[in-house]
């Protein structure tokens, strides 16, 4: 928009998306996310970041949150994010995420925070912390898509309302001052954009449920992969076959379908006629399996080099910031501070 005057080379519009470091990243984002991802770097100019300091809003074991955010640093990696094309990096070391949440903070309504479901799922989740982050926790994600001029934001459905509230704090700063920021669309996939859990086939595969039997991460050993397939939940009935009232198997069969690289649901039905779920989960097993396999040992292999994994993040953020502080100096001016 108005860089657009300023930089007479034609830019690729700017794609930017993050995960948290709160647990080892599962089949869910690889699908869901990652995979997306990858597909986007030839058409857009891409960052990546890990959102270290969205997790501080729970409370974290530090070691933990250490080894894990270089953890999912190296899964974007390993599920094909080339760091020579997109920014990969790690928010923290962009200190203008912070900052300019700061700014944002005095932009956006105490009303429109308290409406947020998850502020208001996470603040019953953890009761005993109703920290003012967890608060002003989408601020500082408007804060990370804005400073770099985000024209599309990759995100799961539970993060569209978070989208729309970047969007109001977008337009509100636009339109008081003079156009500052790109207006972020939000992008969500349809298909595969919801993997479910394998107990409760009606709630979405999380890295941070409970029960392990639930989620199939992408570090888990092919036997592990195995079992937790061969004890998912499926519905009464016993053929291979979507239907409404059947939740359970219509979601190992979209499993089935991502990790087979496409294939119909007409054709799986037709090749598992006459077949029991027996026989059906042991095809989705070694179909996840092998789909899983070469990002888990790509993942070892990067996640073991830490130097070179350092240098990576710390080129992603070098690059980061070129933008980011572009932004800010921006926004610092408009609003009426002292320039440094
Ligand atoms: N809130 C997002 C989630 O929990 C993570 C996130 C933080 C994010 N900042 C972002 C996603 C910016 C996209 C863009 O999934």
């Amino acid at each position: 928009m108005t860089t657009e005057t300023q930089n007479p080379k034609p830019q690729k519009p700017v794609i930017l998306s993050g995960m948290q470091p709160t647990s080892g990243l599962m089949l869910g984002n690889l699908i869901g996310a990652l995979r997306n991802w990858v597909t986007f770097q030839q058409n857009y100019d891409c960052y990546f970041c890990v959102v270290d300091l969205h997790a501080l809003t729970v409370r974290q074991v530090p070691a933990e949150l250490r080894k894990r955010t270089l953890d999912v640093a190296a899964m974007y990696i390993a599920g094909g994010v080339d760091p020579e094309q997109s920014a990969i990096f790690i928010q923290s070391h962009v200190p203008e995420h912070a900052e300019l949440a700061w700014i944002l903070n005095t932009f956006t309504g105490m009303g429109e925070c308290s409406r947020m479901t998850q502020f208001k799922d996470k603040s019953t989740q953890h009761s005993d912390n109703v920290n003012v982050g967890l608060f002003t926790y989408p601020v500082l994600m408007a804060s990370d898509i804005l400073l770099y001029q985000a024209n599309v934001v990759p995100v799961g459905e539970d993060q569209k309302q978070h989208l729309e509230l970047t969007r109001n704090i977008a337009e509100r700063f636009n339109y008081h001052y003079s156009p500052t920021f790109t207006v972020p669309e939000p992008f969500i996939p349809e298909q595969g954009g919801r993997i479910m859990s394998l107990q409760e086939p009606q709630k979405k595969m999380s890295k941070s449920d409970p029960n392990t039997n639930a989620t199939i991460f992408l570090v888990d050993s092919d036997d592990q992969i195995r079992a937790k397939i061969k004890r998912a939940v499926t519905d009464s009935g016993t053929t291979i076959q979507r239907s409404p009232e059947r939740p359970a198997i219509g979601n190992l069969m979209e499993m089935f379908s991502i990790v087979t690289g496409g294939q119909s649901f007409a054709d799986i039905e037709r090749d598992f006629e006459g077949k029991g779920y027996a026989e059906f989960k042991i095809a989705l097993a070694d179909a996840v399996v092998d789909y899983v396999r070469p990002v888990r040992e790509r993942f070892l292999k990067i996640r073991a080099d830490v130097p070179e994994l350092t240098r990576i993040v710390q080129n992603g953020a070098e690059k980061a910031r070129r933008t980011a502080s572009k932004t800010l100096r921006k926004v610092y001016k408009k609003v009426g501070l002292v320039e440094r």
